[in-house]
Order: C-alpha cells, then structure tokens, then sequence
C-alpha cells in the first residue's frame, strides 16, 4: 500500500533491502565462514557504508568493516558486491537489486567479516618495486629534477598517481589469486608511473629487473578485470600495454 503524503501524491514505500553479509573471525578456531542476512529500508541516497553502519548501529555492533575518508579517496572499504569488487563508499543501493551479497576482497588476508588486510600487500609491493623517485648520480640529477615539466607529461603522470591502493584491481586478478607475489594492476600501474617520470634516473633495463618477470608483466594474462573494476577509472590496459613496450625496449620479449 502506498503512503499519502498531505499533497495527496502517492509515495511508493521505500525497497525493503536484504543484505547477505560473509561473517567471519579467523581468530576464533571455533568459527566457521558462512553468510548472515540483514534487512533494512532503503533510504535516498543511500551508499552500502550507510547501509553497513545502520546494520552495526541497530542491528549487529559486531559487523566488521574498514571506512575512513567515505569519500573515495582513502581506498579501505574495498569489498566484493554482488561478485564485483568495488567501494563501499562509493556504491548507491539504488544502483543494486534488492539482494545484495557483501564479501570480502579475495587474495589479502581476512581480518574479520568484510575487513580485509591490503596494508601489508601494498607495502610488500612498494617495496619490492620501489616505488619512489630515484635519483641516481647527485650532480647532474639535479638538473633533471628541476626541470620544468612538459604539462601534458605531467598530466599523464598525475592521473597515474590517482591510485587510492584499494587492492579492486587485485581482488579481480585470476594471476593474482594463482600467484601470490604477483604485483597485480596496482604494481604495474606504479612502474608504468615511475618510467614516464623524467626526474627518476631508472632506465628501461632497470624497470625490466624489478616487472620483467612472472611476478610482473609476463604474470598478466591480459584477463583487464582490473580495468573493469578499478573505482578510479585508471588506465590500466593502457599501462600494461606500455610496459610490454618498454620491455620490448630494453632487449627483452
Ligand atoms: Fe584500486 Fe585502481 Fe589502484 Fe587498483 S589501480 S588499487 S583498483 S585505484
Ligand atoms: Fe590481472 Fe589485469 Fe593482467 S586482471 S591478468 S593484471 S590485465
Ligand atoms: Fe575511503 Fe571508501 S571509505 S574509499
């Protein structure tokens, strides 16, 4: 039945919102993984984080989940929607049936319920890959590293460098899930940021040790799920492409 607001327009009742939630403490030897429904009123304008902090408002405080920013910058609420990884943050439930299935991100380590560990993944990777500025040779560098800019140059490098790191493109990797040290889309993404910077002093045999290898760019089987989910809309295809190039470059194929 519909409401009658005082105008006498007729108001259709808000969906009713049933949510399967993956539960889960790894830490407790007696639990065991299964789903847990939720049912809640939509409301307009309503992300899965406002869902997902009703239901631990009113429903279960035990819920665990990662949100920081909420605004799509921060990258911790990654989770898998309705079989797509994607942000919490940044999902309206109007754009979703009303069944709606919330798991974890795969391939990082599960911390509990819908919380996942992509920290010590990324690090692992930044590290592996350094992922910084090198400067190599201090006095002519320094010329290198004052130059100006081309804009356009750096307009391509900046739109590399809007990765949140929220682990979407890795969650959505078949490589990622076979090999564990493969550096997924994210990785790539980086090096393809770092060689298109002129002030970093690596050459292209440099970037070919550290993605020259099955843990890198020879790992991608081109499957661009990557490029499909990634919530920043990088370029990853792109990316890839170019550093097959650059591998191509440096003698390598
Ligand atoms: Fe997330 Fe996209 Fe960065 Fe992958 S490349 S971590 S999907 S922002
Ligand atoms: Fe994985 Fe993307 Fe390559 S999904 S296989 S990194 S194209
Ligand atoms: Fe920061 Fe969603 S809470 S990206």
């Amino acid at each position: 039945m519909s409401a009658e607001p005082a105008s006498g327009t007729p108001v259709a009742p808000p969906r009713r919102l049933s949510f399967h939630v993956f539960r889960h403490d790894p830490a407790n030897p007696d639990a065991a993984p299964h789903f847990e429904r939720f049912e809640l009123d939509e409301a307009p304008g309503m992300t899965l984080f406002i869902a997902l902090n009703e239901i631990r408002e009113q429903l279960d405080p035990s819920l665990a989940f990662d949100f920081v920013c909420r605004a799509g910058i921060c990258g911790s609420c990654g989770m898998v929607v309705n079989g797509r990884p994607g942000l919490a943050c940044r999902t309206l439930t109007k754009d979703l049936p009303a069944d709606i299935t919330l798991a974890p991100l795969p391939t990082f380590k599960l911390i509990a319920d819908l919380s996942v560990d992509t920290g010590t993944f990324m690090r692992g990777m930044s590290e592996r890959l350094e992922t910084w500025v090198h400067e190599i040779g201090a006095e002519a560098d320094l010329t290198r590293i004052e130059a100006a800019m081309d804009p356009d140059l750096a307009d391509r490098i900046y739109e590399l460098d809007r990765c949140i790191e929220c682990g979407c493109c890795v969650a959505a990797c078949g490589t990622a899930r076979m090999r564990p040290d493969f550096v997924g889309a994210v990785g790539l993404n980086k090096i393809a940021r770092f060689a298109l910077d002129p002030r970093d002093g690596r050459s292209d045999a440099d970037f070919y040790e550290l993605v020259g290898n099955d843990d890198g760019v020879f790992g991608c089987m081109t499957l661009l799920g990557c490029h499909d989910v990634c919530p920043k809309q990088l370029p990853l295809q792109t990316q890839i492409a170019f550093l097959r190039r650059k591998m191509v470059k440096a003698g390598v194929s």
